[in-house]
């Protein structure tokens, strides 16, 4: 209790501790909060801080990501781009365009990030790359396939990131106990692990990052 207690507590002392959550953002944090009830998808103030000081460490040019939802991380993600650099959203569904592409008029950036509507199967064989930093933040199950799909299309000393990767705290249960989008992260976790032609970081923020940073194409 007392450890749970102390979580709760250093969560908060970290966000006190994080620059505050731009207007544009928390704008957008409140609306999604307020009129879904799958708020709890959108990366929010702590991760969205991460993603942006990981682009603006990066300073990419062209970022790919996979799961747009009401576009807080596509946002995050765009704050570090170099000049004339751009940010690729996808998202399967439509319903959410319009609010995604009202914030991201708010925020101004609107000549910088395009929002694709569809599969992601189907848009990253559109898109030609090569993207600098890879997000992916959409379902589980494919997250193996999105990193094959995408590996060719990074140059070496590009980032492939993924959310979502301890399922929270379920990767370390018996793979009975697992639910299926579990079985699937803890599937792409040895896949990375296992990878060679890659360096990778498990950053413990939220609900788990994966970096991985591309050392060779074979
Ligand atoms: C966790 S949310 C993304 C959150 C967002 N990146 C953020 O941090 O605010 C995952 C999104 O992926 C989308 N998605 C799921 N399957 C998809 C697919 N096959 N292709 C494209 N988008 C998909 C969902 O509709 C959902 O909006």
């Amino acid at each position: 209790m007392k450890t749970l207690l102390a979580s709760k507590q250093l969560d908060e002392y970290t966000e006190q501790h994080t620059s505050a959550e731009l207007p544009v953002l928390a704008k957008l944090n409140r609306e999604t909060n307020l009129k879904r009830g799958d708020a709890v998808m959108l990366s929010g103030h702590l991760q969205g801080s991460f993603l942006q000081m990981m682009s603006k460490m990066i300073r990419p040019k062209i970022v790919l990501e996979i799961g747009t939802f009401t576009g807080y991380s596509a946002i995050c993600l765009a704050m570090g781009l170099q000049d004339g650099g751009h940010v690729h959203t996808i998202e399967i569904d439509e319903e959410l365009h319009d609010m995604a592409a009202q914030y991201i008029e708010e925020a101004g950036l609107q000549d910088k990030i395009t929002q694709h509507t569809g599969s992601a199967i189907d848009i990253i064989a559109e898109l030609e790359g090569p993207f600098d930093m890879v997000f992916i933040d959409a379902d589980k199950s494919n997250y193996e396939r999105y990193f094959d799909l995408v590996f060719d299309k990074v140059p070496v000393g590009g980032y492939i990131m993924a959310d979502n990767v301890l399922y929270d705290g379920e990767v370390i249960l018996p793979e009975e106990q697992q639910t299926k989008n579990a079985r699937a992260i803890g599937s792409f976790n040895r896949k990375i692990k296992a990878d060679d032609r890659i360096e990778h970081l498990l950053v413990p923020i939220r609900d788990g990052v994966m970096i991985a940073r591309k050392l060779r194409d074979k």
